[in-house]
């Protein structure tokens, strides 16, 4: 059987047929995300429950990093699945994490943005994977979408009652400056050539410039209901 360009492929099995190019493709945006959910469970969303207020706040908070965790396990699955080693679906010297994480979470105000705006991020990333032709990946994408618009209600939520005072609201703000520009980096470069061949393939749906763009029209709308702003970043992005 040949499989080509745009052709749906419904089972793990089933790729190990399909070219290389589009075998190796599937593999990247599995690493990817394993790796990175699982680091970012690691450096925001574990350390966000002792940073949180409240029971409720540590309560709610627990099922975030609970589901975080669990979008590593699954992706890791998935990839033992498609017959990558475990070893390469963890950080490591050659695979890094995403620069979003970078960020030194400090504070509760600066979780709920980072909730509020990196996982708007990954919603964007999980409906375009929604529609991929490899359906293991795309099953999963489906699966793990409630949960990630949990997490940005999340986000919008305790932002929306940390707004209520000016302290509140000033700490926000603040964060929002200082996380916000690291974001668009998030949907890779201009012009990728890895993108390309997820298009060609159907793995991904659209351009990194396209997504970017829709990213921020979303985020700009989200944070304009709280009542804040975005900082300028055209001249660093
Ligand atoms: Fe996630
Ligand atoms: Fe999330």
């Amino acid at each position: 059987m040949t499989i080509n360009p745009g052709d749906q492929v419904e089972t793990a099995r089933e790729l190990m047929q399909a070219p290389e190019e589009f075998r190796t493709a599937v593999e990247k945006i599995v690493i990817s995300h394993a790796v990175n959910e699982l680091y970012g469970a690691q450096v925001f969303d574990e350390p966000a429950i002792a940073l949180a207020p409240t029971p409720y706040s540590k309560w709610l908070t627990c099922r975030v990093a609970m589901e975080e965790y669990g979008h590593h396990v699954r992706f890791k699955e998935l990839g033992e699945e498609i017959g990558i080693a475990p070893e390469r679906m963890a950080a490591s010297d050659d695979k890094k994490p995403l620069s979003i994480f970078e960020f030194p979470l400090q504070t509760w105000e600066e979780f709920c943005v980072i909730k509020l705006l990196a996982d708007l991020a990954e919603i964007l990333q999980v409906e375009d994977l929604a529609q991929c032709t490899f359906l293991p990946l795309r099953n999963l994408s489906r699966m793990t979408m409630p949960e990630e618009r949990f997490h940005a209600q999340f986000g919008k939520d305790f932002c929306t009652e940390l707004c209520q005072t000016e302290e509140g609201r000033t700490a926000v703000q603040d964060a929002i400056n200082r996380y916000y520009p690291i974001l668009p980096k998030f949907f890779g470069r201009p012009k990728s050539k890895n993108n390309e061949i997820y298009r060609k393939w159907g793995i991904k749906q659209r351009t990194n410039e396209d997504m970017l763009a829709d990213y921020v029209n979303r985020a700009q709308e989200v944070v304009a209901e709280l009542g804040l702003t975005l900082p300028d970043i055209s001249e660093a992005a």
